[in-house]
């Protein structure tokens, strides 16, 4: 089976393996687990910020986040289109207190400034209104087909975040996808956002595990409200440890999954009835659309699915294809040729 549904199917190496067997253990909920540390210092150090916190999920990383940054009965300022609106299950909003205010977001997932303005009280000692405490950006961006934020967007974004004093948080599930696109230090993408969650699954390929970064003070927040959440964890030196081995290991690889998604995209685009723009694909994600009548999203999923290739539908009738370590260029091959096939 060709598995392109996401990056979250990676498996870990058998070396990633390895690392968990001769891990040194402790127990992290006591800061006793040394593996733990190293990660948490590695990934800080990688993307250039005080301090970090091992979590389970991006899930819980988003809302951690979330909740240490904002008082009960503030508003996260959140992409229409993001994961931490639609996919997290509104968590801020049942164990945070907090109000998500929806943005419209633009083809290249940036929260337009005129848009963000709009969710900010014209009169704020006006005690009616709830105010803005967080803009939340994701980097690179999922549903817009995994694009990378420019940094000239990050730079106008963050000065209006000091201008209207409310931090920002990335939801960097990918943010290594970023830095390889942009072919610069994460750390240079990292600096404009006040703290970052990002991934050790998805791309980088370690089982499960997301590290959030900010400033001591902050992830001293995180790790209790962690610990609230339950996402506390004893000897966490068993996810830390495959961690340490994508970080070191994992990033660089990320460039050929972005080859593959645009040897993917090239391959379709030239298939009749595929109708996609090569262009829009930045990292390891591909969104496109069947627009031969005779077949309909569903039917070609599952048509797809029985020849031997698994892709998701992703909103609005689009289907999304995801590159990662697990697939080669002979298999994004094969997927062409199914694809073909099925149009034939
Ligand atoms: C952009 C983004 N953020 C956060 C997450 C949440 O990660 P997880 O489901 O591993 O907790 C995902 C998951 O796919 C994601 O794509």
């Amino acid at each position: 089976m060709i598995e392109l549904r996401s990056d979250t199917f990676t498996l870990p190496l058998p070396e990633m393996l390895e690392t968990i067997q001769y891990a040194v253990l402790g127990d992290d909920g006591y800061s006793e687990d040394p593996t733990v540390k190293q990660l948490e210092e590695l990934a800080a150090n990688k993307l250039g910020k005080e301090a970090g916190v091992l979590l389970p999920s991006g899930v819980m990383a988003n809302l951690a986040s979330m909740m240490a940054h904002c008082p009960r009965g503030t508003k996260v300022l959140v992409s229409n289109e993001s994961d931490i609106y639609i996919y997290e299950a509104g968590g801020a909003s049942v164990c945070g207190g907090l109000i998500y205010e929806p943005i419209t977001t633009s083809s290249d997932g940036c929260l337009a400034i005129d848009e963000l303005r709009k969710a900010f009280p014209w009169d704020t000692q006006d005690p009616q209104y709830a105010h803005p405490a967080l803009i939340c950006l994701e980097n690179p961006h999922n549903r817009m087909g995994g694009k990378v934020l420019p940094i000239s967007y990050l730079q106008e974004v963050r000065q209006f975040a000091d201008e209207k004093k409310v931090p920002i948080h990335m939801d960097g599930a990918r943010i290594f996808n970023a830095a390889i696109a942009l072919d610069i230090p994460v750390e240079q993408i990292a600096k404009f956002s006040d703290s970052v969650q990002f991934c050790l699954s998805k791309g980088l390929s370690a089982p499960l595990g997301s590290v959030v970064v900010g400033t001591h003070v902050f992830v001293e927040k995180v790790r209790w409200i962690r610990k609230m959440l339950g996402g506390s964890m004893r000897q966490a030196g068993v996810i830390a440890a495959p961690g340490i081995y994508a970080l070191t290991n994992m990033i660089d690889r990320l460039e050929e999954d972005h080859q593959n998604a645009r040897r993917f995209a090239n391959g379709i685009a030239a298939i009749p009835g595929i109708e996609i723009d090569v262009s829009e694909v930045e990292t390891n994600i591909v969104i496109f659309r069947v627009s031969e009548r005779r077949v309909n999203w569903i039917t070609f999923i599952e048509e797809a699915r029985i020849r031997g290739l698994q892709l998701t539908e992703f909103g609005y009738g689009r289907i999304r294809a995801v590159t990662h370590s697990g697939i080669n260029s002979e298999d994004i091959d094969r997927a062409i040729r199914i694809i073909r096939d099925i149009l034939a």
